[in-house]
């Protein structure tokens, strides 16, 4: 965002830094007579032949993958900005001290996803499955060049923020203590998208032409592995939504879940971050017309 710097970012760190027991959790459990996941998110208006009952536990299903997903991709999120500060360790000590402190609030969103899955999983029914192995896909995903992590991590960064103000903050049905685990969260996310900006447009000055389209390629790569995460994560969640519920369904109405519950987390961890405007902005500002077309083309099929 233009107007703002790593000096802004850490004004802003200090300011809205919160503490996961005192200022989140409050001695609170979860209910599971109230949703997690919002309707704007989970893609609920496709399910219209579920009943409120069935639509409400989807939701928690999704609300529980939706907390797994981000402690798992804060994972590879620290690495690569731990890594990026070398170049500022001789030398901006501000830049410095922004990054340190977005890897500081990341390790402390893991520790909270790590302490909301049990809780989540004590009033929830047994038999829901989060496979991932965080070390194992972020040594994947770190093969890639910095520049296409970066692009990553930006997507991912700005659509915790618009998820949080466009479907979170405005829904009076969720649970409480969900709701204020993704304030919380999105608040010390703000200047996270101000340094992925910062950082993937320094990174970008350093490739050649052949280099940044070397790192497209990679970037559609990357995203089909995160598709395939979806692919299975989302079959993982029906089965056992389906398992728990056993709903009466009609003939392709269990096809039908399938599907809605993959295009919503396709529209969760891809689309509503690839087709965010400052996304957009900075990826145009980087990237050829010809690159900026493969990259619609890699996507087309998922939509
Ligand atoms: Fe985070
Ligand atoms: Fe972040």
């Amino acid at each position: 965002m233009e107007g703002y710097d790593y000096a802004k970012c850490i004004e802003i760190s200090k300011r809205v830094r919160w503490d996961i027991e005192k200022d989140v959790i409050k001695g609170r459990e979860f209910d599971l007579t109230q949703k997690f996941l919002p309707d704007g998110l989970a893609l609920m208006d496709q399910l219209e032949f579920l009943n409120e009952e069935e639509r409400k536990f989807l939701s928690q299903i999704q609300g529980r993958t939706y907390a797994n997903m981000f402690g798992f991709v804060e994972r590879f999120i620290v690495a690569k900005i731990l890594d990026i500060t070398r170049g500022h360790w001789l030398k901006d000590q501000i830049a410095l001290e922004a990054l340190v402190r977005f890897c500081d609030e990341e390790l402390k969103h893991q520790e909270l996803f790590r302490r909301i899955e049990p809780m989540m999983g004590s009033v929830m029914p047994p038999g829901y499955e989060f496979p991932h192995q965080p070390d194992l896909v972020a040594s994947a995903v770190l093969k890639r060049s910095t520049w296409t992590v970066l692009a990553l991590i930006l997507e991912i960064e700005l659509f915790t923020q618009e998820h949080y103000r466009q479907s979170i903050e405005p829904d009076e049905s969720l649970s409480p203590l969900f709701k204020d685990t993704f304030f919380f969260h999105m608040k010390e996310e703000t200047t996270h998208a101000l340094m992925d900006e910062l950082e993937w447009s320094r990174e970008d000055e350093k490739l050649t032409p052949v280099e940044r389209d070397q790192a497209v390629d990679q970037l559609i790569g990357l995203v089909a592995e995160v598709d395939g995460l979806l692919q299975s994560q989302s079959k993982a969640d029906v089965g056992y939504f389906l398992k728990c519920r056993n709903p009466v369904l009609g003939n392709d109405e269990t096809q039908r879940i399938r599907d809605g519950v993959l295009k919503a987390y396709r529209w969760q961890y891809i689309f509503s971050g690839v087709g965010h405007p400052r996304f957009k902005k900075l990826f145009d500002r980087l990237t050829t017309e010809s690159q900026q077309q493969r990259v619609s083309q890699a996507l087309s099929p998922l939509m």
